[in-house]
Protein backbone atom coordinates (compact mmCIF):
# COMPACT_ATOMS: atom_id res chain seq x y z
CA UNK A 1 0.00 0.00 0.00
CA UNK A 2 1.70 3.49 -0.97
CA UNK A 3 2.03 6.01 1.85
CA UNK A 4 -0.98 8.95 1.14
CA UNK A 5 1.93 11.47 0.26
CA UNK A 6 -0.74 14.52 0.37
CA UNK A 7 -2.31 16.07 3.17
CA UNK A 8 -6.60 15.63 3.50
CA UNK A 9 -7.02 18.77 3.01
CA UNK A 10 -4.94 19.49 -0.36
CA UNK A 11 -8.37 17.60 -1.77
CA UNK A 12 -10.18 20.95 -0.96
CA UNK A 13 -7.66 23.13 -2.75
CA UNK A 14 -8.69 23.74 -6.50
CA UNK A 15 -6.57 22.68 -9.41
CA UNK A 16 -6.31 26.42 -11.09
CA UNK A 17 -9.07 26.16 -13.71
CA UNK A 18 -7.23 28.34 -16.16
CA UNK A 19 -4.59 26.50 -16.38
CA UNK A 20 -6.72 23.49 -17.53
CA UNK A 21 -7.90 25.55 -19.83
CA UNK A 22 -4.19 26.19 -21.16
CA UNK A 23 -3.68 22.53 -21.14
CA UNK A 24 -6.30 21.57 -23.41
CA UNK A 25 -5.44 24.44 -25.69
CA UNK A 26 -1.85 23.14 -25.91
CA UNK A 27 -3.22 19.90 -26.69
CA UNK A 28 -4.65 21.30 -30.13
CA UNK A 29 -2.17 23.65 -30.81
CA UNK A 30 0.15 20.24 -30.60
CA UNK A 31 -2.10 19.08 -33.19
CA UNK A 32 -1.30 22.25 -35.29
CA UNK A 33 -4.32 24.15 -34.66
CA UNK A 34 -3.31 27.98 -33.75
CA UNK A 35 -5.20 28.97 -30.77
CA UNK A 36 -6.15 32.38 -29.69
CA UNK A 37 -5.08 33.01 -26.21
CA UNK A 38 -8.19 34.65 -24.07
CA UNK A 39 -7.83 32.85 -21.29
CA UNK A 40 -4.40 34.40 -20.27
CA UNK A 41 -3.99 36.84 -17.65
CA UNK A 42 -0.94 38.56 -17.99
CA UNK A 43 0.04 41.14 -20.36
CA UNK A 44 1.52 40.65 -23.10
CA UNK A 45 4.26 43.89 -22.94
CA UNK A 46 8.04 43.75 -22.32
CA UNK A 47 9.04 45.22 -18.80
CA UNK A 48 9.93 48.95 -19.58
CA UNK A 49 13.72 49.10 -20.09
CA UNK A 50 14.22 51.49 -17.35
CA UNK A 51 13.17 48.93 -14.82
CA UNK A 52 14.87 46.32 -16.67
CA UNK A 53 18.02 48.71 -16.55
CA UNK A 54 17.67 49.23 -12.87
CA UNK A 55 17.44 45.33 -12.11
CA UNK A 56 20.54 44.85 -14.43
CA UNK A 57 23.03 47.45 -12.66
CA UNK A 58 21.66 46.08 -8.74
CA UNK A 59 23.23 42.55 -10.33
CA UNK A 60 26.20 44.28 -11.85
CA UNK A 61 26.94 45.93 -8.40
CA UNK A 62 26.58 42.77 -6.24
CA UNK A 63 23.22 42.66 -5.30
CA UNK A 64 22.96 39.25 -5.02
CA UNK A 65 21.95 38.28 -0.98
CA UNK A 66 19.35 38.41 1.27
CA UNK A 67 17.31 41.47 1.87
CA UNK A 68 15.49 42.74 5.11
CA UNK A 69 12.37 40.31 5.40
CA UNK A 70 10.12 43.28 4.96
CA UNK A 71 12.12 44.22 1.82
CA UNK A 72 14.60 46.81 0.99
CA UNK A 73 13.78 50.52 2.88
CA UNK A 74 13.82 52.37 -0.83
CA UNK A 75 10.92 49.65 -1.75
CA UNK A 76 9.01 50.15 1.50
CA UNK A 77 9.61 54.10 0.94
CA UNK A 78 8.82 54.20 -3.28
CA UNK A 79 5.87 51.83 -2.12
CA UNK A 80 4.52 54.63 0.48
CA UNK A 81 4.45 57.34 -1.67
CA UNK A 82 3.09 55.70 -4.49
CA UNK A 83 0.31 54.75 -2.37
CA UNK A 84 -0.34 58.11 -1.14
CA UNK A 85 -0.33 59.63 -4.62
CA UNK A 86 -2.24 56.73 -6.20
CA UNK A 87 -4.61 55.98 -3.14
CA UNK A 88 -4.05 59.12 -0.82
CA UNK A 89 -3.43 56.93 2.15
CA UNK A 90 -0.62 57.61 4.31
CA UNK A 91 1.54 54.61 4.99
CA UNK A 92 4.45 54.18 7.40
CA UNK A 93 7.29 52.26 5.54
CA UNK A 94 9.06 50.94 8.57
CA UNK A 95 6.05 49.35 9.97
CA UNK A 96 2.98 49.11 7.55
CA UNK A 97 4.15 48.23 4.61
CA UNK A 98 6.11 44.76 3.70
CA UNK A 99 6.83 43.66 -0.21
CA UNK A 100 5.83 40.00 -0.99
CA UNK A 101 6.51 38.27 -4.25
CA UNK A 102 3.62 39.38 -5.89
CA UNK A 103 0.10 39.97 -4.88
CA UNK A 104 -0.19 36.22 -4.36
CA UNK A 105 2.13 35.56 -1.13
CA UNK A 106 0.52 38.95 0.06
CA UNK A 107 -2.63 37.37 -0.02
CA UNK A 108 -1.25 33.78 1.39
CA UNK A 109 1.10 35.49 3.61
CA UNK A 110 -1.52 37.93 5.07
CA UNK A 111 -4.33 35.37 5.82
CA UNK A 112 -1.64 32.89 7.62
CA UNK A 113 -1.36 35.60 10.05
CA UNK A 114 -4.55 36.92 10.68
CA UNK A 115 -7.05 33.51 10.39
CA UNK A 116 -7.50 31.42 13.54
CA UNK A 117 -8.49 27.81 12.56
CA UNK A 118 -12.40 27.66 11.86
CA UNK A 119 -12.51 31.70 11.23
CA UNK A 120 -14.85 32.60 8.35
CA UNK A 121 -14.21 34.98 5.75
CA UNK A 122 -16.48 36.11 3.01
CA UNK A 123 -15.20 35.79 -0.52
CA UNK A 124 -16.45 37.02 -4.12
CA UNK A 125 -18.44 34.76 -6.07
CA UNK A 126 -17.52 34.70 -8.92
CA UNK A 127 -13.91 35.77 -7.84
CA UNK A 128 -10.28 34.95 -8.25
CA UNK A 129 -10.03 31.01 -7.08
CA UNK A 130 -7.26 31.88 -5.25
CA UNK A 131 -8.94 33.71 -2.35
CA UNK A 132 -10.83 30.57 -1.55
CA UNK A 133 -7.77 28.50 -1.63
CA UNK A 134 -5.52 30.99 0.31
CA UNK A 135 -8.52 31.01 3.08
CA UNK A 136 -8.42 27.23 3.23
CA UNK A 137 -5.08 26.79 3.53
CA UNK A 138 -4.83 28.92 6.26
CA UNK A 139 -7.24 26.93 8.35
CA UNK A 140 -10.08 29.14 7.41
CA UNK A 141 -13.58 28.54 6.30
CA UNK A 142 -14.13 30.47 2.28
CA UNK A 143 -18.02 31.34 2.12
CA UNK A 144 -19.24 32.45 -0.99
CA UNK A 145 -20.36 36.09 -0.74
CA UNK A 146 -23.19 36.49 -4.34
CA UNK A 147 -22.04 39.44 -6.45
CA UNK A 148 -25.13 41.57 -7.83
CA UNK A 149 -24.67 41.32 -11.61
CA UNK A 150 -27.06 44.30 -12.69
CA UNK A 151 -25.33 46.57 -10.35
CA UNK A 152 -21.74 46.52 -11.37
CA UNK A 153 -20.85 43.00 -9.87
CA UNK A 154 -20.78 44.55 -6.27
CA UNK A 155 -21.22 42.62 -3.22
CA UNK A 156 -24.38 42.11 -2.30
CA UNK A 157 -24.46 42.95 1.48
CA UNK A 158 -28.06 41.35 2.38
CA UNK A 159 -26.45 38.15 1.37
CA UNK A 160 -23.80 39.14 3.74
CA UNK A 161 -25.87 39.49 6.76
CA UNK A 162 -27.67 36.61 5.97
CA UNK A 163 -24.22 34.72 6.13
CA UNK A 164 -22.62 36.23 8.89
CA UNK A 165 -21.97 33.83 12.04
CA UNK A 166 -19.67 34.83 15.23
CA UNK A 167 -17.12 33.39 13.18
CA UNK A 168 -17.28 35.44 10.63
CA UNK A 169 -14.23 37.72 10.40
CA UNK A 170 -13.31 39.58 7.28
CA UNK A 171 -14.01 40.02 3.65
CA UNK A 172 -12.22 40.25 0.47
CA UNK A 173 -13.01 42.89 -2.02
CA UNK A 174 -11.40 43.04 -5.57
CA UNK A 175 -11.87 46.42 -7.67
CA UNK A 176 -10.86 46.23 -10.32
CA UNK A 177 -12.55 42.66 -10.15
CA UNK A 178 -11.10 39.44 -11.77
CA UNK A 179 -13.47 37.87 -13.53
CA UNK A 180 -15.82 40.53 -14.70
CA UNK A 181 -13.63 43.83 -15.01
CA UNK A 182 -16.35 45.72 -12.38
CA UNK A 183 -14.99 48.55 -11.01
CA UNK A 184 -16.87 49.69 -7.59
CA UNK A 185 -18.05 52.71 -7.34
CA UNK A 186 -16.69 55.00 -4.24
CA UNK A 187 -20.18 55.34 -2.83
CA UNK A 188 -20.63 51.29 -3.24
CA UNK A 189 -16.63 50.87 -1.34
CA UNK A 190 -18.37 53.65 1.33
CA UNK A 191 -20.86 50.98 1.88
CA UNK A 192 -19.43 48.18 2.29
CA UNK A 193 -16.97 49.95 4.41
CA UNK A 194 -20.36 51.32 7.19
CA UNK A 195 -20.94 46.93 6.66
CA UNK A 196 -17.40 46.14 7.79
CA UNK A 197 -17.35 49.15 10.47
CA UNK A 198 -20.54 47.66 11.55
CA UNK A 199 -19.91 44.06 11.70
CA UNK A 200 -16.25 44.61 13.04
CA UNK A 201 -15.02 42.76 9.83
CA UNK A 202 -11.66 43.07 8.49
CA UNK A 203 -11.72 44.22 5.12
CA UNK A 204 -8.82 42.37 2.76
CA UNK A 205 -8.52 44.34 -0.79
CA UNK A 206 -7.16 42.82 -3.48
CA UNK A 207 -5.89 46.05 -5.08
CA UNK A 208 -3.62 44.08 -7.73
CA UNK A 209 -5.43 46.04 -10.71
CA UNK A 210 -5.53 49.28 -9.25
CA UNK A 211 -4.20 51.63 -12.27
CA UNK A 212 -6.20 49.41 -15.08
CA UNK A 213 -9.23 51.47 -15.06
CA UNK A 214 -10.82 53.09 -18.28
CA UNK A 215 -13.20 55.58 -19.42
CA UNK A 216 -13.63 57.97 -16.41
CA UNK A 217 -13.94 55.55 -13.63
CA UNK A 218 -11.27 55.99 -10.16
CA UNK A 219 -9.79 53.95 -8.26
CA UNK A 220 -10.89 54.01 -4.64
CA UNK A 221 -9.12 52.11 -1.64
CA UNK A 222 -11.58 51.19 1.03
CA UNK A 223 -8.28 52.06 3.22
CA UNK A 224 -9.17 55.60 2.32
CA UNK A 225 -12.68 55.07 3.62
CA UNK A 226 -13.16 57.16 7.11
CA UNK A 227 -11.59 55.22 9.80
CA UNK A 228 -11.20 52.12 7.97
CA UNK A 229 -7.32 52.40 7.55
CA UNK A 230 -7.28 50.16 10.79
CA UNK A 231 -9.41 47.23 9.65
CA UNK A 232 -7.90 47.04 5.85
CA UNK A 233 -5.29 44.95 4.56
CA UNK A 234 -4.45 46.41 1.07
CA UNK A 235 -2.91 43.21 -1.07
CA UNK A 236 -0.76 45.34 -3.80
CA UNK A 237 1.04 44.21 -6.85
CA UNK A 238 3.55 45.45 -9.72
CA UNK A 239 3.00 42.73 -11.69
CA UNK A 240 -0.25 43.77 -14.08
CA UNK A 241 0.79 47.56 -13.70
CA UNK A 242 4.32 47.28 -15.31
CA UNK A 243 3.70 44.01 -17.20
CA UNK A 244 6.28 42.27 -14.11
CA UNK A 245 4.11 39.14 -14.00
CA UNK A 246 7.63 37.42 -13.73
CA UNK A 247 9.46 39.08 -11.69
CA UNK A 248 7.18 38.60 -8.71
CA UNK A 249 6.87 41.98 -6.44
CA UNK A 250 3.95 42.66 -4.82
CA UNK A 251 2.91 44.15 -0.97
CA UNK A 252 0.77 44.14 1.74
CA UNK A 253 -0.48 47.77 3.32
CA UNK A 254 -1.58 47.43 6.50
CA UNK A 255 -2.09 48.14 10.16
CA UNK A 256 1.45 47.43 11.99
CA UNK A 257 0.23 44.40 14.00
CA UNK A 258 -0.48 42.62 10.84
CA UNK A 259 2.71 43.18 9.50
CA UNK A 260 4.52 41.94 12.58
CA UNK A 261 2.57 38.81 12.35
CA UNK A 262 2.58 38.75 8.63
CA UNK A 263 6.70 38.69 8.46
CA UNK A 264 6.91 35.60 10.92
CA UNK A 265 5.39 33.63 8.31
CA UNK A 266 7.50 35.09 5.28
CA UNK A 267 10.48 34.12 7.63
CA UNK A 268 9.39 30.66 7.27
CA UNK A 269 8.21 30.76 3.05
CA UNK A 270 10.79 32.55 1.29
CA UNK A 271 12.73 34.98 4.10
CA UNK A 272 12.47 37.72 1.37
CA UNK A 273 11.92 38.59 -2.11
CA UNK A 274 14.25 38.53 -5.16
CA UNK A 275 16.95 41.45 -4.50
CA UNK A 276 17.73 42.54 -7.25
CA UNK A 277 13.83 42.21 -8.23
CA UNK A 278 13.43 45.09 -5.77
CA UNK A 279 15.89 47.59 -7.44
CA UNK A 280 13.74 47.01 -10.39
CA UNK A 281 10.42 47.55 -8.65
CA UNK A 282 11.96 51.12 -6.91
CA UNK A 283 12.79 51.95 -10.76
CA UNK A 284 9.36 50.91 -11.99
CA UNK A 285 7.44 52.88 -8.77
CA UNK A 286 10.03 56.06 -8.83
CA UNK A 287 10.03 56.46 -12.63
CA UNK A 288 8.34 57.88 -15.52
CA UNK A 289 4.50 56.70 -15.11
CA UNK A 290 4.64 57.35 -19.00
CA UNK A 291 4.52 53.48 -19.81
CA UNK A 292 2.08 52.60 -17.45
CA UNK A 293 -0.26 55.14 -19.52
CA UNK A 294 0.60 53.87 -22.73
CA UNK A 295 0.27 50.09 -21.89
CA UNK A 296 -3.61 51.03 -20.31
CA UNK A 297 -4.30 53.27 -23.23
CA UNK A 298 -3.41 49.86 -25.37
CA UNK A 299 -5.53 47.90 -23.13
CA UNK A 300 -8.34 50.01 -23.26
CA UNK A 301 -8.64 49.93 -26.92
CA UNK A 302 -8.74 45.87 -27.22
CA UNK A 303 -11.13 46.49 -24.56
CA UNK A 304 -13.55 48.45 -27.12
CA UNK A 305 -12.57 45.75 -29.55
CA UNK A 306 -14.14 42.98 -27.06
CA UNK A 307 -16.76 44.91 -26.36
CA UNK A 308 -17.83 45.25 -29.95
CA UNK A 309 -17.40 41.59 -30.64
CA UNK A 310 -19.96 41.04 -28.25
CA UNK A 311 -22.27 43.11 -29.22
CA UNK A 312 -21.72 41.81 -32.96
CA UNK A 313 -22.53 38.37 -31.75
CA UNK A 314 -25.77 36.67 -30.89
CA UNK A 315 -26.23 34.76 -28.15
CA UNK A 316 -23.31 36.78 -26.01
CA UNK A 317 -24.12 40.23 -24.00
CA UNK A 318 -22.27 41.85 -21.24
CA UNK A 319 -24.42 43.23 -18.21
CA UNK A 320 -22.55 45.09 -16.84
CA UNK A 321 -19.35 47.37 -18.87
CA UNK A 322 -16.34 46.48 -17.64
CA UNK A 323 -13.84 49.57 -16.82
CA UNK A 324 -11.28 47.89 -15.69
CA UNK A 325 -8.53 45.46 -15.09
CA UNK A 326 -8.36 43.50 -18.68
CA UNK A 327 -11.30 41.01 -18.16
CA UNK A 328 -14.64 41.33 -19.96
CA UNK A 329 -17.38 38.37 -18.56
CA UNK A 330 -19.60 37.59 -21.10
CA UNK A 331 -23.21 36.33 -20.46
CA UNK A 332 -24.47 33.48 -22.43
CA UNK A 333 -27.74 31.69 -23.66
CA UNK A 334 -26.92 28.86 -25.22
CA UNK A 335 -30.09 26.34 -24.38
CA UNK A 336 -28.38 23.20 -22.42
CA UNK A 337 -25.05 24.21 -22.78
CA UNK A 338 -23.26 25.04 -19.43
CA UNK A 339 -20.06 27.15 -19.54
CA UNK A 340 -17.91 24.83 -19.49
CA UNK A 341 -19.19 23.02 -22.49
CA UNK A 342 -19.32 26.42 -24.29
CA UNK A 343 -15.90 27.11 -23.66
CA UNK A 344 -15.21 23.53 -25.18
CA UNK A 345 -16.83 24.05 -27.92
CA UNK A 346 -15.21 27.53 -28.99
CA UNK A 347 -12.01 26.15 -28.25
CA UNK A 348 -12.51 23.15 -30.78
CA UNK A 349 -14.24 24.70 -32.92
CA UNK A 350 -13.05 28.20 -33.20
CA UNK A 351 -9.80 27.65 -31.71
CA UNK A 352 -10.75 29.87 -29.20
CA UNK A 353 -9.27 29.15 -25.34
CA UNK A 354 -11.69 31.16 -22.72
CA UNK A 355 -12.19 30.32 -19.11
CA UNK A 356 -15.69 29.35 -18.14
CA UNK A 357 -16.81 31.30 -15.54
CA UNK A 358 -17.18 28.50 -13.25
CA UNK A 359 -13.80 28.20 -12.57
CA UNK A 360 -14.64 31.72 -10.50
CA UNK A 361 -17.47 29.93 -8.24
CA UNK A 362 -20.52 28.33 -8.66
CA UNK A 363 -22.08 32.09 -9.31
CA UNK A 364 -20.01 32.44 -12.68
CA UNK A 365 -22.59 29.57 -14.76
CA UNK A 366 -23.85 30.93 -17.84
CA UNK A 367 -20.36 33.32 -18.13
CA UNK A 368 -17.44 33.19 -19.93
CA UNK A 369 -13.98 35.19 -19.10
CA UNK A 370 -12.58 36.72 -21.78
CA UNK A 371 -8.67 37.99 -21.36
CA UNK A 372 -7.74 40.84 -23.69
CA UNK A 373 -3.94 40.95 -22.82
CA UNK A 374 -3.71 39.97 -26.64
CA UNK A 375 -2.43 41.68 -29.12
CA UNK A 376 -5.18 44.23 -30.73
CA UNK A 377 -4.92 41.87 -34.10
CA UNK A 378 -5.63 38.81 -31.57
CA UNK A 379 -8.57 40.63 -30.06
CA UNK A 380 -10.23 40.81 -33.62
CA UNK A 381 -9.29 37.53 -34.68
CA UNK A 382 -10.36 35.92 -31.78
CA UNK A 383 -13.89 37.92 -31.44
CA UNK A 384 -14.52 36.93 -35.27
CA UNK A 385 -13.64 32.90 -34.63
CA UNK A 386 -15.97 33.24 -31.61
CA UNK A 387 -18.57 34.90 -33.88
CA UNK A 388 -18.41 32.12 -36.28
CA UNK A 389 -18.01 29.14 -33.69
CA UNK A 390 -21.57 30.63 -31.70
CA UNK A 391 -22.99 30.57 -35.33
CA UNK A 392 -22.63 26.74 -35.15
CA UNK A 393 -24.77 26.42 -32.28
CA UNK A 394 -28.39 26.40 -32.72
CA UNK A 395 -30.65 28.40 -30.26
C1 LIG B 1 -7.30 39.41 -8.53
C2 LIG B 1 -5.89 38.97 -8.53
N1 LIG B 1 -5.17 39.09 -7.40
C3 LIG B 1 -3.89 38.72 -7.33
C4 LIG B 1 -3.26 38.19 -8.43
C5 LIG B 1 -1.83 37.75 -8.26
O1 LIG B 1 -0.97 38.46 -9.05
P1 LIG B 1 0.56 38.66 -8.68
O2 LIG B 1 0.93 37.63 -7.67
O3 LIG B 1 1.29 38.48 -9.96
O4 LIG B 1 0.66 40.03 -8.13
C6 LIG B 1 -3.95 38.04 -9.62
C7 LIG B 1 -3.30 37.44 -10.81
O5 LIG B 1 -3.86 37.22 -11.84
C8 LIG B 1 -5.30 38.45 -9.68
O6 LIG B 1 -6.02 38.35 -10.80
Amino acid sequence: MPIPMAAKGMADIPFAGIRKVFEKAARLEKKGQQVIHFEIGRPDFDTPAHIKAACVAALDEGMVHYTPNLGIPALREALAESIQQHKGIRYDPEVEIMATAGGQEAMYISLQAFLNPGDEVLVPDPGYTQFYSCVKLAGGVPVALPLLTHENFAPDLSAARELLTDRTRALIVNSPHNPTGAVLTVEQLEEICRFAAEKDLVIFSDEAYDRMIYEDDKFFSPAACKDMKNQTVIWGSLSKTYSMTGWRVGYIAAPKDLIAAAIKVQQNVILSICSFAQAGAVAALKGDQACVTRMVDEFDRRRRTILQGIENTPGLTCPAAPKGAFYVFAKHDVPGMNASELADHLLEKGGVAVVPGTSFGTRGEGYLRISYAISSENCREGMERIAYAMSLLSR
